[in-house]
């Protein structure tokens, strides 16, 4: 069996990292009996400074031919923040339809968590975020009088109900942002925490802020409450985002899957990500069940880092163990985490973030080593 995976190695040191989650899991497929065909693309700020092109609908539609994309990380400092993220990353996940962004928060053993007489039974749960709604749609924009027109009735208007004043003055300028989220959309992705759940531990937690935005919040809870009655046995609360961020910091263990809207499913999983040892252990998979996937590391390229083989690769072996688990090798996905446990525990190699002074490479070596002989 010859799997063909797209890899996107991306800017900063996303290179050295998917180096490494390419090692590995070349190790777990030759020892399961299965081939991996790297289908290589140089996406991200290279090839956009050389060519002015984020990513063609061309490529986007040879990607598409594909189950799973392995992603490094994209975002350069030469280039406005926004474009390259936008363009290329939030683009491929919009396009694929990637409506799924799991991103397991747990805690294994041997690694330090900053919070206080919490160890790894008390931190173990799966965000599930919604990937392709919510304020990340991209609507928006900027408003000012003697602009067009357009711009003008819609600076009025939302002056007329912030204020209720009219204004027209030249000097008064507002941006805008739009939100907005589906029955369709939260349907599929709430589901999909309820399946879950029913894996798991039964219990799911909704994230919201439906007491102030509550036109697309308090729609996203009633969604919530209309999927729930289909899964009797799992139960539920309700969380406001900030209290959330409180909660995972002082009952992490209260947590199961935690659902989220898109952008408060962003902000809590750096925390997450935090709690379970930091960002070089966070792993994330954009899911299209019935489409192409992406696994990426959730943290972003560090080009301050760049070249220095330093940054910790286990976020993107990890994230390569998902894509193993999406294509069907659960056996090899497995001992891929496993051996990501089995060096944690053992901590003979590890990187500065974990306290050691282990390269990146040394890193995969290691990992690789504890496949081949689990
Ligand atoms: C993430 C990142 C992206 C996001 C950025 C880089 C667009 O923060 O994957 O969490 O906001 O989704
Ligand atoms: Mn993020």
């Amino acid at each position: 069996m010859i799997y063909k995976v797209p890899v996107i190695p991306g800017d900063g040191i996303g290179p050295e990292i998917i180096a490494e989650g390419r090692k590995v899991l070349e190790t777990a497929a030759d020892k399961h009996g299965f081939d991996i065909e790297w289908i290589e693309y140089p996406l991200g700020a290279d090839h956009y400074l050389r060519t002015g092109e984020l990513v063609s609908e061309e490529t986007l539609k040879e990607l598409g031919r594909y189950r799973a994309i392995y992603l490094g990380a994209i975002g350069d400092p030469r280039v406005k923040p926004g474009v390259l993220e936008k363009g290329i990353l939030l683009a491929m996940r919009f396009y694929f339809d990637q409506y799924i962004n799991l991103r397991p928060v747990k805690l294994l053993e041997g690694v330090w968590t900053p919070l206080k007489d919490k160890g790894p039974k008390d931190i173990d749960f799966v965000v599930v975020r919604e990937n392709t709604e919510d304020f990340y749609i991209g609507q928006g924009g900027r408003a000012r009088s003697g602009r067009s027109h357009a711009d003008l009735e819609v600076k009025r208007s939302l002056y007329n109900v912030k204020f209720g004043l009219d204004i027209d003055s030249d000097s008064d300028e507002i941006a805008y942002q739009i939100g907005m989220v589906s029955r369709e959309g939260c349907t599929r992705v709430i589901k999909y925490a309820f399946d879950l759940a029913m894996e798991r531990r039964k219990h799911v937690s909704s994230v919201d802020k439906a007491n102030v935005l509550s036109d697309i919040y308090g729609f996203w809870r009633e969604i919530f409450e209309d999927v729930g009655k289909s899964y009797p046995e799992v139960t539920t609360d309700f969380n406001f985002v900030d209290a959330i961020t409180m909660w995972f910091v002082k009952n992490p263990e209260w947590f199961d899957v935690v659902v989220a809207p898109n952008m408060f499913g962003d902000i809590i999983t750096d925390l997450g990500a935090m709690i379970q040892g930091g960002l070089g252990l966070a792993p994330g998979a954009n899911l299209n069940p019935e489409g192409t996937s992406m696994f990426e590391p959730i943290h972003g390229s560090a080009p301050k880092y760049k070249g220095m083989n330093k940054i910790n690769p286990i976020a993107t072996i990890w994230a390569g163990a998902m894509l193993l688990e999406h294509l069907g090798e659960k056996e090899a996905a497995q001992d891929v985490v496993r051996a990501i446990e089995l060096s944690l525990r053992e901590g003979r190699v590890r990187t500065y973030d974990l306290g050691g002074s282990s390269t990146t490479s040394e890193v995969g070596d290691e990992i690789a080593r504890l496949v081949r002989n689990l």
